[in-house]
């Protein structure tokens, strides 16, 4: 458990709650053979240089996922994590282009993870919503169809599309390139949320800001080199969801301590704590929580305004905000 408060968990990419033993189980379902003998090999890979190298491999492992019910069991699971970690609501990130570059349709997706967030209700009383991410180092009209497709596929499933997100490979592709695909989905009513300041420079924190509208900043770890930055950050309250461990996994930081965690709470920044690809990086909400908390020698104090910036960053009905806090 992260403290007995119930936690929001805003930063939380589906197809990295993949567990080494489920991608084995899967690929042994579908008869194919992979390339490590077991799990444990394959969980030895798990040493990353940096983001880029670590996606090569998240990719690779997602093509397991193949049917609705695959994408069912992997939240199913999830979920019962989450619940055992204190997680009460989830705005759960997916990568639509990444499935349908391999033939999986977004319907076949979301149906899946509907069902899923369904179950999640009745069995743990998590709420839950689905924000679909363009992956930014792809062609932006492949965004532009994929906006389109999740559109139609939560009409017809009933699937709570909750935004639309930015992620992948992020040095060398800025988020203005994006810019009508993120008006598009805000005039479709969507939230936007955009990854800026993981790898990247805080001028892409701005970008994200000015041109995509993004109402969340996904990690933003690098925005303290801009006061300015930080400044509206506080005045506007745009949450960053920063991910401790995946920021120590994928070399942004040599050791936890190196994350500027005191800092960015110092400054009056909206700060909650996310587990990014949990299956990847070592651990879920609770872990990461308990790894701020011994860096950083937090106390219930903190942790309470971690779990209180959660709710107010999330976008939970306010009925469903006031439960929570
Ligand atoms: N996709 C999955 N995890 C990611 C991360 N940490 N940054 C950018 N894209 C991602
Ligand atoms: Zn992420």
């Amino acid at each position: 458990m992260t403290s007995g408060l119930p936690f929001c968990e805003l930063h939380l990419h589906i197809e990295g709650t993949l567990e080494p033993e489920t991608i084995f189980a899967l690929a042994a379902e579908q008869g194919r053979t992979l390339r490590d003998a077991g799990p444990e090999e394959l969980a030895a890979r798990y040493d990353f240089a940096d983001l880029p190298d670590f996606l090569e491999l998240y990719y690779e492992n997602m093509g397991v996922l193949r049917s609705e019910r695959d994408f069912e069991v992997l939240a199913e699971a999830y979920f019962a994590r989450a619940h055992r970690a204190g997680v009460a609501h989830v705005e759960l990130f997916v990568d639509p282009q990444a499935h349908t570059e391999r033939g999986v349709a977004e319907r076949t997706v979301l149906a899946g993870l509907q069902r899923a967030i369904e179950a999640a209700g009745d069995r743990h009383g998590i709420s839950a919503g689905i924000i679909a991410c363009v992956l930014r180092d792809r062609p932006v009209d492949d965004a532009e169809r994929m906006l389109d497709a999740v559109l139609d596929a939560a009409a017809e499933t009933g699937a709570p599309l909750l935004g639309i997100g930015l992620d992948s490979a992020e040095l060398g592709f800025p988020p203005h390139r994006f810019a009508g695909v993120f008006d598009r989905a805000a005039e479709a009513g969507l939230h936007r949320v955009a990854h800026a300041g993981e790898e990247g420079p805080a001028d892409y924190v701005r970008q994200a800001l000015d041109v995509l509208g993004a109402e969340r900043i996904d990690h933003g770890i690098r925005v303290l080199d801009d006061a300015e930055l930080v400044a509206r950050l506080v005045r506007e309250r745009i949450s960053l969801t920063v991910c401790p461990l995946s920021n120590v996994r994928l070399r942004v930081v040599d050791r936890i301590e190196e994350l500027p965690f005191r800092a960015l709470l110092d400054a009056g920044l909206l700060v909650t704590v996310n587990s990014d690809d949990p299956a990847y990086f070592g651990g879920y909400l609770d872990d990461n929580v308990a790894a701020v908390r011994g860096a950083f020698g937090l106390g219930e104090d903190d942790l309470a305004r971690l779990a209180r910036n959660s709710v107010e960053a999330s976008f939970a009905p306010e009925a469903r905000k006031r439960e929570l806090l």
